[in-house]
């Protein structure tokens, strides 16, 4: 391959290296800033710079917090290398109070009306909503992304930034590199992959959502799973894989390898592709994670 590798070749480089079963994975003879350029180029018409890419992956990889600190299977070494880059990531985030947002002190009152089942309507009632104190500082709810009639629905945790502004889940550093990771097994995401988050607005400066915010906003998830109907539920981060299994008391650690059913349709948890990029070790636990999805999806 001469020069830098389009992003089909990367994916393709990518797959090869993974099929192998290279444990240090990441995209042969690039440096993490080049990596991180061509992951940038993932999806067609994005012109990201790669100093945004790389400010963007510092910026997700908050969102993956819980997700990181509960890796029981990677062993302390990581769990440390891991603190490091939240507190890094965290250093990096502006604080709400200084962003501008407005004080975080809104209680969740607003009660659920009786969600539709129509889909669209769906959309317009969750576009409209100002069930949590995430509306009060929201530029756009995040509802979804991709065909509702699709075969996976991916399932993160919260819009971050670019999210916000954009009103589309992850279409930053770590949606492309899960963008390229769909498409080592063959799940182009704009054609066969729906992505909704747990929570629909963005938390203030990133933070994790709340309690109370989860229970406030996840029944538009819920709905839209049933809704979609997908035949995979891929959670990735540990507030999708808790909430969808249902299992709050446990890790992420615990439960990635396996195949879940939430309401009979089968589930993978695995990790958050912004942890991935923090560490690439983990690509070959999230590789290993998309085997299993590939096995409960079968041929096309
Ligand atoms: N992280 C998420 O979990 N969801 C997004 O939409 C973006 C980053």
């Amino acid at each position: 391959m001469s020069g830098r590798p389009t992003p089909a070749e990367g994916a393709l480089l990518l797959r090869q290296r993974l099929e192998m079963g290279a444990s240090e994975i990441f995209l042969d003879g690039l440096t993490r800033a080049q990596a991180l350029a061509l992951i940038a180029e993932a999806r067609p018409g994005d012109a990201a710079a790669p100093a945004d890419a790389r400010a963007e992956a510092r910026r997700d990889a908050e969102r993956t917090a819980t997700g990181d600190t509960e890796l029981t299977s990677t062993g302390d070494a990581e769990r440390t290398a891991t603190g490091d880059a939240q507190r890094t990531a965290k250093h990096d985030v502006e604080p709400a109070s200084k962003a501008g947002a407005k004080p975080d002190t809104k209680p969740n009152a607003v009660p659920l009306p009786v969600l539709p089942d129509s889909y669209d309507e769906l959309r317009e009632v969750a576009l409209s909503c100002n069930r949590c104190r995430l509306s009060t500082n929201r530029t756009q709810v995040v509802f979804s992304d991709g065909p509702a009639d699709a075969r996976l629905m991916v399932v993160g945790e919260a819009p971050g930034a670019n999210e916000d502004q954009s009103g589309l889940p992850f279409v930053g550093a770590a949606g492309k590199y899960l963008d390229l990771l769909l498409a080592t097994v063959g799940l182009g995401r704009e054609d066969s992959v729906y992505i909704a988050n747990v929570i629909k607005c963005r938390p203030p400066g990133n933070r994790d959502p709340k309690d109370d915010e989860i229970e406030a906003c996840s029944p538009y998830l819920r709905k839209q799973i049933e809704l979609v109907r997908p035949e995979a539920l891929l959670a990735v981060g540990s507030f999708s894989g808790k909430l969808l299994t249902g299992r709050g008391d446990t890790t992420l650690g615990a439960l990635r390898g396996k195949v879940h059913h939430y309401h009979g349709v089968p589930l993978v948890v695995t990790y958050h592709p912004a942890a991935l990029l923090r560490n690439s070790r983990w690509t070959r636990h999230f590789w290993d994670d998309l085997q299993l999805l590939r096995g409960v999806l079968g041929e096309p």
